[in-house]
């Protein structure tokens, strides 16, 4: 059975090791400075063998914490190191972990229900070890084997954040709900019950249309938008995924 460490036991370390666990035939264990955190999860603490004989170690902590991650020294030679840290650049990882095998990639918090996008890049993987990647990334969710290294970090603006603003706008939803005379717990049930009925009506067809279908002519729906565009707002939208690709440079800088 091949072996998969994962180091930071967060809320991607878990949810990695959630989508995992019910679809591979992996034996994971994880690394953590909390190591309550994996024994909450049923999930196997690390021992040093682990680290030493893994097939695979999923680096999950935060872009900043890796210059204190002193682990390099006691991983196999052989193993692959994948990384899920926003921003951080092979050649960067490349100053830590002297592996001849390093895949960057960048998950989205779906994946802990197999409902992730993961797009992910190596330089010097071979086909059968493309293909192991790939069969592991897809008990998670769709993956996406990228060209170059810049467009893990591109992805990142999209289906890595994803989530985050997607869910700030139900959070508004549910606000202005609220602002209309709806109980806390209806504006909650109207929001996300809106979200969870969209994200089905979109399985079988694309945002355009499933936007046209709601939007008849003269009608609410096609003011509300007409006035969100005329307002600016997907320019401004534009201009705030700009600013996190700013800000995903920077974590670079200071590892
Ligand atoms: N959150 C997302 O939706 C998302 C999406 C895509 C990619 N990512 C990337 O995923 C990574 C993890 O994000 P996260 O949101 O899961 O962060 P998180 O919840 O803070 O998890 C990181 C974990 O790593 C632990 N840790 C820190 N230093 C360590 C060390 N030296 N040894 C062992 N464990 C250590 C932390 O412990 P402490 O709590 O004690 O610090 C924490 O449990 C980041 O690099 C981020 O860029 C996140």
């Amino acid at each position: 059975m091949k072996q998969l460490v994962i180091v930071g036991f967060g809320h991607m370390g878990q949810a990695f090791y959630k989508g995992l666990r019910a679809q591979s035939n992996l034996k994971i264990t994880a690394l953590d400075r909390t190591p309550g955190k994996a024994k909450s999860q049923d999930c196997q603490l690390a021992q040093l063998e682990d680290l030493m004989k893994a097939n695979y170690v999923l680096l999950a902590v935060k872009p900043q914490a890796l210059p204190d991650l002193d682990i390099a020294q006691l991983i196999g030679p052989e193993t692959i190191i994948i990384s899920m840290l926003a921003g951080t650049k092979i050649k960067t990882l490349k100053k830590y972990f002297t592996h001849n095998h390093i895949v960057r990639c960048m998950p989205n918090l779906p994946v802990k229900h197999q409902a992730g996008v993961i797009g992910w890049y190596s330089e010097n993987l071979n086909n059968s070890l493309d293909q192991e990647i790939t069969e592991i990334f897809n008990c998670l969710g769709e993956s996406i084997q990228l060209t170059n290294e810049k467009l893990v970090d591109k992805i990142t603006l999209i289906s890595g954040s994803g989530p985050g603003y997607l869910a700030y706008i139900q959070t508004l939803m549910k606000q202005e709900a609220i602002k209309l005379g709806f109980t806390q717990k209806q504006a909650e049930t109207i929001a996300r019950t809106t979200f969870f009925g969209s994200a089905i009506c979109l399985k079988e067809t694309n945002s355009e249309l499933l936007t046209a279908q709601v939007s008849s002519k003269g009608g609410v729906t096609e003011a509300i938008i007409e006035t969100m565009q005329a307002n600016g707002f997907d320019q401004r939208f534009s201009e705030s995924l700009q600013v996190g690709f700013e800000r995903m440079t920077e974590l670079d800088k200071n590892a």
